[in-house]
């Protein structure tokens, strides 16, 4: 497929190839122009790695009120009912849709087999085998090809084009995106009705992460920078059951062996999560991440332990075949031994905030799937909700897209200017940063916090901005730099967040306020111009 000009115009510009992105990119495609971008290859993001499945009332025995009350349960009093209502009662839908478009969930008796995950009442998840994403991921890029949807791969957005930067005259509002090609290293404008951010979660902001290295958080640090308001960044869910080995890099073990009546045991044997929660391994993720942190750290354990062994060989590896293979590369037969497993980032709650339909509070910019904050949520992500998210608020946001007239404005937006940078001569100042905001934030901003924790983390990282500021103006941008400063930025709005939040409610637990404070629920919303 042809590169992209020096200047481009189009309809719709979708930043990201999730199932976000995708999802609104078919709907659209049939409204207007539609160029999706992706920053590395186009599957590669976190729909591609997705386990478990999607959470949907599918089930004779389920109806939309238990999947709403779950919902609310987990998001421990901030979700918007709104929101859930909407996310659950259009579920069955997206569900039939993608089978409508060659997505081979797994069946049992002609139905859809579902599995059960932490915080569900009820079996909802509706999955292919333990790979859900990459089959979805699969059949959402053949529907794109069958419909000529124009994908690019290794674009990477740098920056949002704003009209209040861009010197034009009235209130703010998004004119498209500065994007850079990672082969050429040029920066292209191109100018956009809608620019949509569909550009996934930050877990690379931690050091340990189940995400793959596209999740920088730059969408919601571009949008931040860009003028719209962004909330909720304190609760950063991390996922209880990550694979602990040197080796290996950000494997995740789903949720869906808990369901299956996985143990966790610590490394003398003893089933622990009795005492932390009476629905042991299938309480709310925030509670068991907490629970075998502090059970690591009471007994000085490097890991936790998955316990499998109750369950057949043959089961195992029709039902978890990937996690099965995985597990064994790495030298443990989860039919005979139990899985060492450690709690890592994992799914971003926070984000750009928007409305039932993905708009932002800056005219022309849209934000749908992990990179926005429609209020699902809450404090605390109910399991398998988010991609369900992603296919309704990528579809909502595409029925009210319209192509916007295009006016004499778009001609007046300038090219990138380079100014006098230089050739970049110090990768290592790169590399040493961006190691040390991983850290920071993994010790001072992780899953149990104080308030010195945070201000130490905030001085580091005020800090490490300027430096990073200085030199993202001194040399040529490059993809490294970017995600730099776009994952500095955004443990900078976590930090700020979290600081302001003076209890401990779903993810966001701090020793100093460690009871929450019902008086009176909220999210955290950074205003637009709040911080520099
Ligand atoms: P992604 O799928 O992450 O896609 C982001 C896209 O944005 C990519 O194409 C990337 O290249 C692009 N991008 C990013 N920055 C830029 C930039 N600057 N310029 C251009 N493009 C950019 N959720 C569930 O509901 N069920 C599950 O079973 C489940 N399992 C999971 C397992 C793992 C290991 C992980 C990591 C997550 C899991 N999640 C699960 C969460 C879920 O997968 C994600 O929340 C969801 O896939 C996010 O989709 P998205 O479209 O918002 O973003
Ligand atoms: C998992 O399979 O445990 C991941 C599910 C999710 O993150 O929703």
């Amino acid at each position: 497929m042809s590169a992209l000009a020096a200047r481009e115009t189009i309809d719709f510009l979708v930043l990201g190839g999730g199932v976000a992105g995708l999802s609104f990119a078919l709907e659209a495609a049939g409204r207007g122009s539609v160029l999706v971008l992706t920053k590395r290859v186009r599957s590669e993001g976190s729909t591609q790695y997705a386990q478990g499945g999607i959470a949907s009332v599918l089930g004779p025995d389920d109806d939309f009120q238990k999947h709403v009350d779950d919902t609310l349960v987990a998001g421990a009093g901030l979700c918007h009912r709104d929101a859930v209502e909407v996310t659950v009662r259009e579920g069955p839908e997206r569900i039939r849709w993608l089978l409508s478009l060659g997505v081979e969930f797994d069946r049992q008796g002609g139905e859809l087999h579902l599995t059960r995950e932490g915080g569900h009442s009820r079996r909802r998840v509706a999955h292919a085998k333990d790979t859900t994403g990459r089959e979805v991921e699969r059949a959402l890029l053949a529907a794109c090809d069958a419909r000529g949807v124009r994908i690019l791969e290794d674009q990477v957005a740098v920056d949002l084009v704003s009209s209040a930067k861009a010197g034009l005259p009235g209130p703010n509002r998004i004119l498209g995106a500065y994007v850079l090609d990672r082969a050429s290293g040029e920066i292209s404008t191109v100018l956009a009705g809608q620019t949509v951010l569909a550009t996934g979660g930050a877990g690379k902001v931690y050091l340990y992460t189940s995400n793959p290295d596209v999740a920088t958080g730059d969408g919601v640090a571009m949008a931040w920078r860009a003028g719209a308001a962004v909330a909720n960044m304190e609760f950063f869910q991390f996922h209880p059951t990550c694979l602990f080995h040197p080796l290996a890099k950000s494997f995740l073990i789903s949720e869906a062996l808990r369901g299956e009546g996985g143990i966790l045991r610590n490394r003398a044997g003893e089933a622990f999560m009795s005492r932390y929660d009476p629905r042991k391994e299938l309480a709310p993720r925030d509670i068991v991440a907490r629970s075998i942190d502090a059970e690591m750290k009471r007994r000085g354990d490097e890991s936790a332990f998955l316990d499998m062994t109750h369950l057949p060989k043959p089961f195992l590896l029709e039902h978890f075949p990937n996690i099965y293979a995985t597990c064994r590369e790495y030298g443990v037969d989860m039919a005979v031994q139990p899985i060492p497993v450690v709690p890592a980032a994992h799914y971003l709650c926070g984000g750009v905030v928007t409305d039932l339909d993905g708009q932002t509070s800056v005219p022309g910019l849209v934000a749908i799937g992990e990179v926005s904050c429609t209020g699902l949520h809450g404090a605390n992500r109910l399991a398998s909700n988010s991609l369900l998210e992603g296919l309704v608020f990528g579809h909502r946001a595409a029925l009210r897209a319209a192509p916007a007239p295009r006016g004499a404005e778009a001609a007046r937006v300038p090219d990138w200017n380079p100014g006098n940078a230089l050739d970049p001569d110090e990768g290592v100042v790169v590399a040493q940063n961006w190691e040390e905001v991983r850290r920071l934030m993994w010790n001072y901003v992780g899953i149990v916090r104080t308030g010195k924790r945070l201000t130490r983390a905030h001085t580091r990282l005020e800090l490490l901005r300027r430096e990073i500021r200085e030199y993202y103006w001194q040399y040529k941008v490059t993809p490294d730099l970017v995600e730099l400063r776009n994952l500095a930025d955004v443990a900078m709005l976590i930090v700020e967040c979290a600081r302001r939040r003076k209890e401990s409610r779903g993810l966001h637990y701090t020793l100093d306020y460690p009871k929450p404070d019902d008086r009176e629920p909220h999210d955290t919303v950074i205003a637009p111009g709040e911080l520099a």
